[in-house]
């Protein structure tokens, strides 16, 4: 993507509503509102899409097993997750639901258009059948499973069934071009190179109807068959911005996406057969697919069987205890983004917390104000030019952290850009132990010197934190106000450049990160 795109569009997984909400949910959800968040300050149109999937045979079963319907159950589970993305505080601008019209209409007329294509096509697959789960398995899968249920451990049977397919086998050259054309097309790169190895070893044609049950779009002109809930559920991303209407809105004009945020489990469905659709559909494919891996819980491996998720519940108490800012944070740096899983444990939190939000950030924050209260009478002083006693040139180096955390972030490795504006901040403190301006202070002979250090201290500050605000919001909110530093532009650029703080405004003393005892946090 480069920064002249006016439009930026952003999606999430939509997430089943057979499932609560956990932490695996809030982090994927999280990453793109900081990319949300961040483009919009770069000036970006910018449209984040998230919203629940809600058909198939798994809500189907939940529902009967309560006793209600299965449009009772996504209601009701799409507003508890609707719920969690306003107490994360999440930015998304739309939240689909594929039961709504909106949707189904628009897939319909997407499967139609298929069928029309001869990209669709009625067939008949012939497999193993496991009768308790009602689910098919093709022969690798089955010789996996031994031939028998892994849940009931019945032994499958040989089976034929009459579904529609889509033409997957046909897009094998193409997606291998798309592939070869654009090796960012996936990331991070393992996971690339791993769908591309898979891909190579052929596609075959994908059932994308099912007859067993009927909780799902029904298939247009042949209501025995609902559509499958994957390509319901991925159509998504083109339904939340209208691709699939006529005449299209200017909603479209999102289109195609810069990323589709994903955990690495569904990445084959995004990565092969969601572009093979688009092709099929004659839309433009999207960037970038970018497939994160997974939280691990305490080292463990968090599973419905183990019952250790990190649910709504944990994930209220960090916020509790820490702030939703800290929780974003650790989330954004210390997270699964790249290709290895990453664990989430109570003693890791808290050591990111009091190592980079306590020690660095709130720390260089608090000293360089109460020194301004101190010194300058709460003024920011004004910079003179002179030498201040250290040889870093602060307009070039923070130029370039700008510069990298910028581009980091368009490339959406977050903690890459992060780590650009925390190099800023660690400066300044480094800056400050170097010129130590509390010992200037005692010599009247040094107020220049001791005023151009701490212009440059809070300047720096300013600038870091800018860089910083898509991930702690609140915390930069609260900078602001205490420093009068006005409400953020959607420039970015501009507003990070050196000098723009004025002499003279009112800086009051901070302290965004209170220090917290791991046994009081844990508490
Ligand atoms: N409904 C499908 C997605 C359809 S998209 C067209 C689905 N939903 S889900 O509710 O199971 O959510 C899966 C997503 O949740 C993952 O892709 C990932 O984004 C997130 N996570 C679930 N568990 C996770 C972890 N343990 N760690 C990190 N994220 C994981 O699949």
């Amino acid at each position: 993507m480069t920064t002249q795109t006016k439009t930026a569009y952003i999606t999430t997984p939509i997430y089943y509503v057979n499932d609560k909400p956990h932490i695996g949910h809030a982090y994927t959800t999280t990453l793109c509102d900081i990319w949300a968040r961040s483009m919009r300050a770069l000036g970006k149109d910018v449209f984040f899409l998230t919203g629940t999937d809600e058909h198939g045979v798994k809500v189907e079963k939940s529902a009967q097993a309560r006793g209600i319907s299965p449009q009772e159950l996504a209601d009701e589970n799409a507003a508890e997750f609707r719920k969690v993305m306003d107490l994360f505080g999440l930015s998304f601008d739309d939240f689909i639901r594929t039961t709504e019209q909106r949707h189904v209409q628009q897939v319909q007329t997407a499967v139609k258009q298929l069928l029309d294509s001869g990209d669709v096509y009625l067939g008949e697959f012939e497999g193993w059948y496991d009768e308790g789960q009602e689910e098919y398995h093709t022969e690798t899968k089955a010789k996996e499973m031994d031939y028998k249920s892994p849940i009931s451990q019945q032994p499958l049977v040989r089976a034929t069934q009459t579904n529609y397919f889509f033409r997957l086998s046909a897009y094998q050259e193409r997606l291998e071009q798309l592939f070869a054309e654009n090796p960012g097309f996936v990331k991070p790169e393992a996971r690339y190179n791993e769908v591309l190895g898979r891909l190579r070893g052929g596609l075959q044609d994908v059932p994308i109807t099912r007859t067993n049950f009927e909780w799902g779009i029904p298939f247009p002109g042949d209501e025995e068959h609902v559509i499958y809930v994957w390509i319901d559920a991925l159509m998504n991303y083109a339904t939340g911005v209208g691709m699939c209407e006529s005449p299209r809105r200017e909603k479209s004009r999102y289109w195609p996406a810069q990323y589709h945020v994903i955990g690495k489990e569904i990445l084959w469905f995004h990565a092969v057969i969601w572009p093979a659709v688009l092709m099929a559909l004659k839309l433009e494919q999207p960037d970038c697919i970018y497939a994160h891996s997974f939280w691990i819980s305490e080292g463990q491996k968090m599973s419905k069987s183990l019952g250790n998720f990190i649910d709504l519940d944990q994930l209220q108490n960090y916020m509790d205890t820490y702030g939703q800012d800290a929780l974003r944070y650790f989330l954004a740096t210390q997270g699964p983004a790249g290709a290895t899983d990453s664990d989430f444990s109570r003693s890791h939190f808290h050591e990111t917390y009091t190592t980079d939000l306590v020690n660095t950030v709130g720390n260089c924050a608090s000293r360089t104000s109460a020194m301004i209260n101190k010194y300058c009478d709460g003024e920011c002083p004004r910079d003179s030019g002179a030498c201040a006693g250290s040889e870093i040139e602060w307009s070039s180096f923070t130029g370039e952290q700008v510069g990298r955390a910028i581009e980091a972030m368009e490339q959406f490795d977050l903690a890459g850009s992060i780590a650009a504006a925390m190099k800023i901040v660690r400066q300044v403190d480094t800056f400050i132990n170097e010129t130590a301006p509390f010992k200037l202070a005692k010599d009247p002979e040094a107020a220049t010197q001791v005023a151009d250090i701490l212009y440059r201290c809070a300047e720096a500050i300013r600038i870091a934190t800018c860089l910083l605000e898509s991930v702690m919001p609140e915390k930069v909110q609260e900078l602001r106000s205490a420093w009068q530093l006005g409400e953020a532009t959607n420039d970015l650029r501009s507003e990070c450049t050196w000098g723009r703080l004025q002499p003279g405004t009112k800086i009051q003393k901070v302290a965004l990160f209170p220090r917290l005892e791991l046994e009081e946090a844990t508490a």
